[in-house]
């Protein structure tokens, strides 16, 4: 894995069968990145469900559920309020075993495609988050219960994907280091499924943290104004580092470069990630490396996350009213 200092990822819907699109993906990440990179194996449905998470091949969930006008498919309990209550047939065994060769298939994609690795998101609430939180798991055979079965899934989507990328395929996760939510994940459940990751061979642990039900801490939090209030799971990337071995990845709310700095150097994680800040400022690093250490100018108010749902793709909103006020000269 090349150690530079920004991760970037793009996030794709796996359960696309459109082998062809994955070559198209891959060609747009290398014009846009200069590089390769990882995809990352997301997968959104709630976990009682189940039955229809085969994507129609959409370019993305948000214009499948505009055409469905439902949440039939694409986001977890409660995101937006609409799924809030409804209950939902388990997830059969049948269910989990297909879902299981679908991550391996996604990554098998992935991998002829030319991308680097592939991340799996096991974060923010999603389907894999699901099945790790005591909040949405309640199942009571092999998959449900004691936290060894809640993370009985990822153990068999690693070991499927593993099985179909080889053993030299960078094979990452993204893992909530709590939900903050009621009854969801804790540090210590997410620190033993940190060793139980780290026995079964992940060759990286990207930390976040929080559910879109979470409030304020939210994966993606507002109003990051000065030092103290980034790295917002630095505490307990710490915690992590005391025992896990493979490297960790501190995401959330970095800002400045003596932050970003202190974290490699203390050894609190190995790798830093950013994600609002270069939808911002993509040369982010090109200029920091530069000499100009001024803090990312992202103001971190989550306005992308308009366009993003909206089904309009990812862009700063900020910059885009910024340019329109400005006008064009001849
Ligand atoms: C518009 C938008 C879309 C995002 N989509 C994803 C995603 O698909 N997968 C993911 O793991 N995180 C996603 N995130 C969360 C970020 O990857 C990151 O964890 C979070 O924003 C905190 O990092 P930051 O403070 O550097 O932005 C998204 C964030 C934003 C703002
Ligand atoms: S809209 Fe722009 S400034 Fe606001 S959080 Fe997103 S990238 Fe940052």
């Amino acid at each position: 894995m090349r150690k530079y200092l920004g991760y970037n990822y793009l996030a794709y819907n796996l359960m696309t069968t459109q082998e062809g699109l994955w070559e198209q993906i891959s060609r747009k990440i290398c014009v846009l990145c200069g590089q390769n990179g990882g995809l990352e194996l997301s997968h959104r449905l709630i976990l009682e469900k189940g039955r229809d998470f085969v994507c129609k091949g959409e370019k993305s969930c948000q214009s499948y559920l505009k055409k469905q006008k439902s949440m039939e498919c694409g986001y977890p309990i409660g995101l937006f309020g609409q799924r809030l209550g409804k209950v939902w047939p388990e997830m059969t065994a049948g269910d989990i075993q297909e879902l299981i060769e679908a991550f391996g298939l996604a990554a098998q994609r992935a991998k002829k495609a030319g991308f680097d690795g592939v991340q799996i998101h096991a974060a923010h609430g999603y389907l894999m988050n699901q099945f790790l939180s005591p909040l949405f798991n309640k199942r009571s055979d092999a998959y449900g219960g004691s936290v060894e079965n809640r993370y009985q899934i990822l153990r068999e989507v690693l070991k499927k994907i593993r099985s179909r990328v080889g053993s030299g395929f960078p094979v990452l996760i993204k893992l909530n280091s709590q939900d903050f939510v009621e009854r969801g994940l804790t540090l210590e459940d997410s620190l033993k499924i940190g060793r139980l990751l780290q026995e079964d061979g992940i060759d990286a642990i990207e930390l976040s943290g929080g559910t879109f039900q979470s409030g304020q801490l939210m994966p993606s939090r507002v109003g990051i104004t000065n030092e103290e209030k980034e790295a917002y799971f630095l505490e307990a990337a710490k915690v992590f580092k005391e025992t896990i071995k493979v490297p960790l990845i501190l995401v959330g709310g970095i800002r400045s470069l003596p932050v970003a700095q202190r974290i490699i150097e203390q050894g609190w994680a190995d790798y830093i990630s950013m994600s609002r800040p270069f939808i911002r400022e993509s040369g982010l690093i090109k200029r920091w490396k530069s000499g100009d250490p001024r803090k990312a100018s992202c103001l971190s108010d989550n306005q992308c996350f308009g366009p993003a749902m909206a089904g309009e793709g990812i862009y700063c909103v900020v910059e885009k009213k910024e340019k329109q006020k400005v006008p064009e000269r001849s």
